[in-house]
């Protein structure tokens, strides 16, 4: 009887160990990388000053939480005992110090690395070192690991996502993982058990709809990036998120484009990490990345990713169900020239197709609400009227 005991005990301990942190995303995570902006250029002012701006701008109230430092922070070589060693001109107090500082303002931290022999910008990667790995970010007390995809060579990538995420699990400390394979592998098939959110996509760029050709591979367009995986809904869902990528807010496009960006990642219900400079932000770019009521929208408890209605005049309409029979509808002014906007409800019985869910203003009447205006509208007894401008956004709440 003792036996059979010991021997439950020690099966179900080995099960968990093979699973996921669970509960740790259960709307998409929010947070800001380096890459976009810094590529290998970071340092640890850099993060510092990132974790600063977090609480002074407001970030920290609005829901972003963690600081991710990708590819660059470490040295190119491993130590003698085979360590990742953090590079000790960019990061001199190291890790341990620098986590414990973004700690001390309330946020998280988290790093970056790669299943395969090195990383894509040439520093180690963790391909066969993936348990050692483990245990020093969890030495480090890291929150966050971005596990990328280059240099895999012959590598499964199911295989490769779950040995790092086996590791993590063993190392015992919790960390959302978050699988950064760019969509090749279908990562939406079978990602759920293994990461909290991973990757749809290549990289993406800072333009409207633009591919930038870089020979071997292209980095894309907001709206490239949503066209090509607007069909993957029914993978995202509570701890298990389609990640769009991170945002370009603040990096070159207009305002009104970094507003439409920014309200189709929350339509889409993508983890919500910043990329941009906050030290140089402007007010515009802060009052977009920090509007509450459209991250209300993302951070909804139901977690159901946003699906396209239709195109009428070259207006995207976009919609998602939220909880409590609540809607969320997205127009996105995709002319060149400002548009008018006059949407009969009535004429619009939307349903989603995954979930069931309708919206039906026959049935019931709701509640208006435009969520970058942060006003009232009309109820939906009244057209929908407005002059949305060039690449510009409506998006409004329905209760
Ligand atoms: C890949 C990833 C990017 C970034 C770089 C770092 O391209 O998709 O997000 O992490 O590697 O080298």
């Amino acid at each position: 009887m003792r036996y059979l005991l010991i021997a439950a005990l020690i099966f179900l301990s080995l099960n968990l160990q093979a699973q996921k942190f669970e509960g740790l995303a259960p709307t998409p995570p929010m947070g800001w990388n380096s890459w976009n902006t810094f590529a290998t250029d970071i340092n640890e002012q850099l993060v510092k000053d990132i974790a600063d701006k977090f609480v002074e701008l407001g970030l920290k109230d609005a829901g972003y939480e963690y600081i991710v430092l990708d590819d660059g922070w470490m040295a190119k070589e491993r130590d003698a005992n085979g360590n990742l060693v953090a590079d000790p001109e960019k990061f001199p107090s190291g890790m341990k110090a620098l986590a414990a500082y973004v700690h001390s303002k309330g946020l998280k931290f988290g790093l970056y690395n790669c299943a395969g022999s090195e990383t894509c910008a040439g520093y180690p990667g963790s391909r066969g070192y993936e348990y050692q790995d483990a245990r020093l970010y969890a030495s480090w007390d890291i929150d966050f690991l971005k596990y990328d995809w280059c240099n895999t060579e012959k590598l499964n990538a199911e295989g490769a996502y779950m040995t790092m995420r086996d590791a993590l699990a063993k190392a015992g400390r919790p960390v959302v993982f978050s699988i950064c394979e760019w969509g090749d592998n279908e990562p939406w098939n079978w990602g759920q058990e293994i990461g909290h959110m991973w990757r749809v996509s290549g990289d993406i760029s800072n333009c409207w709809d633009c591919e930038d050709d870089h020979g071997t591979w292209s980095s894309w367009g907001v709206w490239k990036i949503i066209n090509m995986r607007k069909n993957i809904r029914s993978a995202t869902g509570p701890n298990h998120w389609n990640d769009f990528d991170m945002m370009e807010v603040g990096n070159g496009m207009t305002a009104a484009e970094d507003r439409s960006h920014f309200a189709m990642w929350s339509m889409l219900a993508s983890p919500l990490i910043m990329g941009n400079d906050l030290r140089s932000a402007t007010e515009e770019t802060i009052k977009t990345l920090t509007n509450k009521e459209v991250i209300g929208v993302n951070q909804d408890s139901l977690g159901i990713q946003g699906f396209r209605v239709s195109n009428e005049g070259n207006i995207e309409i976009w919609a998602k169900p939220l909880a409590n029979g609540s809607w969320a509808m997205t127009f996105v002014n995709m002319n060149e020239k400002p548009a008018e906007l006059s949407f009969d409800w009535s004429e619009h019985k939307i349903t989603d197709a995954e979930t069931g869910k309708g919206l039906n203003t026959k049935e019931k009447t709701y509640q208006v609400r435009d969520l970058f205006n942060h006003k009232k509208l009309k109820n939906t007894k009244s057209k929908l009227k407005a002059t949305i401008g060039v690449h510009d956004v409506l998006m409004v709440r329905l209760d």
